[in-house]
């Protein structure tokens, strides 16, 4: 059985949809980052502040690998996560990749002054490039699904839609072969 993994800009609630989504499932869920942490006993900013962004990735690269292996795991990963081929490849083997997305504008929003993301430090501009680079990963997801005016709810509800749409599909295959 494979997992579902949730890619995407930061704010765009790949881990309150990932949670809601896996009880919905009765799956279990993981949160890379909060693996991270877990491995680290440290949090993302202190990592980034004590040991800058490739220890990060690095770290994050082995629990990418070993979440990857699981089965019926809904996996919320970080934004940059997927930019690294490895991680993609380790968790496209075994997953289905859900991208959220949402317009710039609207992140900017639900993110407002709680602010500890290392990356969302920068200037308003530094940020937009970021958000414009990464599109072309984003978009290379089996499934994206476009949050922009979806509560938490509705976007949950869409994957579920997608996933049984899937499951139909897949069981009419399976019938006429
Ligand atoms: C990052 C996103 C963060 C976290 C780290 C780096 C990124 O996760 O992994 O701060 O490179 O976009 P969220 O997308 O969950 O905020």
């Amino acid at each position: 059985m494979r997992n579902i993994v949730l890619i995407g800009f930061m704010g765009t609630g790949k881990s309150t949809v990932g949670r809601r989504l896996a009880q919905s499932l009765a799956w279990n869920f993981a949160d890379t980052d909060y693996e991270i942490g877990e491995v680290t006993k440290l949090s993302v900013s202190e990592i980034f502040r004590r040991h800058g962004e490739t220890r990060f990735r690095s770290e994050e690269r082995i629990v990418v690998e070993r979440l990857s292996q699981e089965e019926k795991l809904v996996i919320a990963t970080g934004g940059g996560t997927v930019l690294n081929p490895s991680n993609w490849r380790a968790l496209a083997e075994n997953g289905i990749i859900i991208s959220l997305y949402a317009t710039l504008e609207v992140i900017l929003n639900r993110i407002g002054h709680r602010n500890d993301r290392p990356l969302l430090r920068n200037t308003r501009e530094e940020i937009e490039s970021l958000w414009s680079e990464r599109q072309p990963y984003y978009e290379k997801a089996d499934f994206t699904i476009d949050t922009t005016f979806k509560t938490i709810d509705e976007v949950v509800s869409e994957i579920l839609a997608l996933l049984g749409g899937m499951a139909i599909h897949e069981f009419t295959r399976m019938a006429k072969d």
